[in-house]
């Protein structure tokens, strides 16, 4: 199931004031100096990255889920958390190897082959690795069983509401899907799904429950991406 939908290092970029641009990249390092390349990304991923360290009780082990070239890892690794990296793609995975070379060969960065191998305190998934997901009801089910109780999984997708995108007529055509079933499939973009935070929070009931949605009201029409915390019950 976890090999079932493979990312293709493909996606799609929509910029404030740019035209929507397809990015095409390759191998793991286009992608890396893709993401943090764009001051915008590198905002969002502090944001995330503070919040998941300020969850982590001292020295937790956390499983980076869909782990991209490790960005994270090495940051939660550098902060006293051993990281467990679970990653599909190969072409991510190669660049991991390089770019956390000393953390793997000092075991404070693991490369796992399956996500379900450690318990662990907490889980991330940053940067819409959830939006490659149709239904997230066996993700959540089987996270239950690695996160540890009052554990949690803080995820960074993107935002089925952000007005930047109401220009685009796929976000037009999709508008009553959201408000009906409060999902849609992007068109535009490969396989990739966009979720209203309550179906996501459906989906990962009862094992873990919404404890955070950042930003919440008005917030969500002007942010790309939401972050979901979710706590092990
Ligand atoms: C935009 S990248 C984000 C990578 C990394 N989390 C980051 O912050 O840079 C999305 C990632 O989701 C991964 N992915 C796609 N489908 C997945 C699945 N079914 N399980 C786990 N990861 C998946 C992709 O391989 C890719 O690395």
């Amino acid at each position: 199931m976890w090999y079932a939908q493979r990312w293709n290092l493909s996606f799609q970029r929509n910029s404030p004031g740019k035209s929507n641009r397809r990015i095409d990249v390759h191998t793991g390092e286009q992608y890396h100096k893709f993401i943090l390349t764009s001051q915008r990304d590198r905002v969002v991923r502090d944001r995330f990255q503070k919040m998941a360290l300020d969850l982590l009780p001292d020295g937790a082990d956390v499983l980076d889920f869909g782990a991209g070239t490790g960005i994270d890892a090495k940051a939660y690794a550098a902060n006293g958390h051993v990281t467990f990296v679970y990653e599909p793609s190969e072409a991510m995975r190669e660049y991991m190897a390089q770019y956390c070379r000393d953390e793997i060969a000092r075991e404070t960065i693991i490369t796992v082959a399956s996500p379900l191998t450690r318990k662990v305190q907490g889980v991330t998934a940053n940067f819409a690795v959830l939006n490659h997901f149709a239904d997230h009801t066996s993700l959540f089910e089987d996270l239950s069983r690695v996160v540890a109780q009052g554990g949690f999984v803080l995820a960074s997708m993107l935002n089925p509401f952000y007005l930047g995108d109401a220009r685009y007529g796929w976000w037009r055509a999709n508008a009553i899907n959201l408000m009906r079933s409060g999902h849609y499939a992007s068109p535009s973009e490969s396989r990739v799904h966009r979720f209203a935070p309550r179906v996501v929070a459906r989906a990962a009931s009862p094992h873990f429950r919404l404890e955070r949605l950042t930003p919440r009201g008005f917030g969500l029409a002007t942010h790309l991406y939401m972050f979901l915390l979710f706590r092990r019950v």
